[in-house]
């Protein structure tokens, strides 16, 4: 069912960075990469916050085992985001992905993110913008939700993004108001699918193989962005792509370890006691020794002393 689906690690503001995009990746199972966005304002940004947000891009774009990576852009200016699309794209990121989707509220108020799913004549001219500054042989990618506050102009978006000429479209199959809430309304991305030719990814709510198999044949495509579900269960992608077992908790306790290593002895130190307790907490769905590894650690502050719980 899967041998023709290509499978992304969705972007995650704040949890998926270069290091947790290598700890996943690895695992086997993921075709791409998005970047957590980069905010463009009125500026053209200088090249290091490409390299933050995406220092894969020093090592040819891809995740140390070999999976590309797209930065994603998120902004409310065509012009400006065309600027930086082509520098992005310079730098080295296949492609540019832009977001659609993001709900919050910082970002609705500057103009940005699902905001933007009200007007898809702002949408045609961003998409328009951009793609005539990324090279022909570059993808640009938009990422969606099905509205803002209803379905209403969840075709007419789709279709003016196509219209602009965007070689590919994931939808979060959910309105900005429908927040996170399950269920994801996959449906509509089979409608989505009647009015547009390009490939659609479909995302939201994917956290098993099942999910994911229902998910194609509601959808009708065979294309999958994952994000919690793959952090509640590493391996999600593999078992999807694989047909891999979800990985023991044993396996999941090294990864967690290895990860460890990388949070603590790479630039992100300061961060990772509350990297940790984030990831526990989206394994918590899947594992029940999660939780319990929560508790005994959540009052921790140290790095160390979070290890040696690790390592018990
Ligand atoms: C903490 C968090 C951060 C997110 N950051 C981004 C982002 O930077 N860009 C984006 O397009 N979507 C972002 N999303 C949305 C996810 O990419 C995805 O669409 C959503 O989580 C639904 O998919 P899932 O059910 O597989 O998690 C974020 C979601 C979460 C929970």
């Amino acid at each position: 069912m899967f041998s023709e689906s290509q499978v992304y690690l969705a972007p995650m503001e704040g949890v998926v960075d270069h290091l947790m995009r290598d700890m996943l990746t690895r695992l086997g199972g993921f075709d791409y990469c998005i970047t957590e966005f980069v905010r463009v304002v009125e500026q053209l940004l200088p090249e290091k916050t490409y390299y933050r947000i995406c220092p894969e891009l020093r090592f040819g774009a891809k995740t140390p085992s070999g999976t590309p990576v797209r930065v994603q852009l998120l902004g409310q200016h065509p012009e400006w985001l065309a600027e930086n699309a082509a520098r992005a794209v310079d730098l080295g990121s296949p492609g540019i992905d832009l977001n659609f989707g993001c709900p919050a509220k910082t970002v609705n108020t500057s103009k940005g993110g699902a905001v933007l799913l009200k007007t898809p004549d702002v949408l045609y001219e961003i998409v328009t913008a951009v793609r005539s500054a990324v090279p022909k042989d570059q993808a640009v990618s938009a990422k969606i939700r099905l509205g803002f506050d209803d379905k209403a102009l969840a075709l007419e978006n789709a279709y003016a993004i196509q219209q602009a000429g965007a070689n590919l479209l994931t939808v979060h199959a959910r309105t900005k108001v429908e927040g996170y809430k399950p269920p994801a309304y996959w449906e509509w991305i089979a409608k989505i699918r009647q009015v547009i030719d390009i490939p659609v990814i479909a995302n939201g709510e994917i956290w098993s193989k099942s999910d994911a198999e229902r998910c194609v044949e509601q959808s009708n495509t065979p294309h999958l962005m994952i994000g919690r579900g793959a952090l509640a269960l590493p391996n999600l992608a593999a078992c999807i792509k694989f047909n891999q077992n979800p990985m023991q908790w044993a396996e999941v306790k090294q990864l967690l370890i290895d990860y460890s290593g990388y949070e603590i002895f790479g630039d992100k130190g300061r961060y990772y006691p509350n990297r940790i307790k984030q990831w526990l907490g989206y394994m918590k769905r899947q594992y029940s020794e999660a939780e319990v590894l929560f508790n005994d650690i959540r009052r921790l502050q140290s790095a160390n002393e979070i290890v040696q719980v690790l390592r018990h």
